[in-house]
């Protein structure tokens, strides 16, 4: 501070305690004006404090855009904890693919924790067709094919039996299991009046090619995949599963009759379930199709029929935990 604005101070207050303390003795006087002198030089340094301490604070905050950033990876590393912490406790997550869970959690955030695992051991964070693997459990009633999972061409099931022509279309094949149990539900379904013909089982890899190329000159490689499979992908190579009809309506209209309806109360009873579900399009990479049945066994099926899931939901969660 300069000595002319001190002098000026000094004699401000000096007038101001004169004003106040007329009357009173010098000692006295002299004791009260340091008093007040000592007041109002706090009251002024701790005002200018404040006025400093808030302008920088502003300041900062204006300047500092980390704390935002900040939140977004607080978020971000706690989802990622979340994930390891229950990854522990869900037996199908596997923590090599931590990355890809929060990726895909990223973009597909209203999905339970359950079900991005159960998406990304799919491989459903890839494109179709683009991480494919060979299928595993060869000749099982529970083996997955799908689009990342193929057959080779050499793949033959081993049993295949022809299915009786009451029941189908002359020269239809099933592996055993699959063909009993087929024959089992389709005589029952016929003591109901609701009768159900195989008119597709068992198809080679040679016939698939030919099939796939027939829909992909027709309708374009984009619509044809979206309700045939491509050579090596389809299930029909299992041997397991079969399209149906109930020897009236068109197969594609099969949802229109009864023998549907008996089908959605009975076929688990049997070992099979409905394979391409409605709303499910995104896990089994296919339209919906009333007419094609899939074997997989009393259990197996009773669980996804019980569950409301599909068969793909349940080969990560129950079989193939360790993907
Ligand atoms: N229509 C089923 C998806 C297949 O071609 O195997
Ligand atoms: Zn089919």
């Amino acid at each position: 501070m300069s000595i002319a604005k001190k002098i000026y101070i000094n004699r401000h207050f000096n007038a101001i305690i004169v004003l106040g303390c007329g009357s009173m003795g010098r000692r006295r006087k002299r004791k009260l004006k340091k008093k007040v002198k000592k007041f109002l030089i706090m009251f002024l340094i701790t005002t200018i404090i404040i006025i400093i301490s808030t302008a920088t604070y502003k300041n900062i905050s204006k300047k500092s855009p980390s704390k935002e950033k900040t939140i977004v990876i607080k978020k971000n590393t706690s989802f990622k904890d979340k994930i390891k912490k229950e990854c522990k406790k869900i037996s199908y997550c596997n923590n090599k693919y931590i990355d890809r869970y929060y990726k895909y959690y990223k973009n597909n955030k209203k999905l339970s924790i359950n079900d991005i695992i159960t998406r990304v051991n799919l491989g459903l964070d890839y494109d179709f067709y683009t991480h494919t693997r060979k299928a595993k459990d060869l000749n099982k009633d529970y083996i997955l094919v799908n689009k990342y999972s193929y057959l080779e061409e050499d793949y033959i099931p081993n049993n295949l039996e022809i299915i009786p022509e009451e029941y189908a279309r002359s020269g239809m094949r099933l592996v055993k299991n699959a063909k009993d149990a087929f024959v089992a539900m389709a005589r029952e379904a016929r003591k109901d009046k609701r009768p159900i013909i195989a008119m597709s089982s068992y198809r080679s890899y040679k016939y698939q090619v030919n099939l796939f190329e027939k829909y992909k000159e027709a309708d374009g490689i984009k619509d044809a995949d979206t309700y045939s499979a491509r050579a090596g992908f389809s299930e029909h190579q299992t041997g397991l599963c079969v399209d149906i009809y109930d020897g009236v309506l068109d197969y594609t209209n099969f949802e229109q009759s009864d023998s549907f309806d008996w089908m959605q109360k009975n076929a688990y009873k049997y070992g099979f379930i409905l394979r391409f579900p409605e709303g499910k399009e995104n896990i089994t990479g296919y339209q919906y199709e009333s007419w094609h049945y899939r074997y997989v066994g009393k259990d197996i099926a009773k669980y996804i029929h019980n569950n409301d899931i599909t068969f793909e939901e349940y080969y990560i969660q129950k079989i193939d935990k360790n993907n």
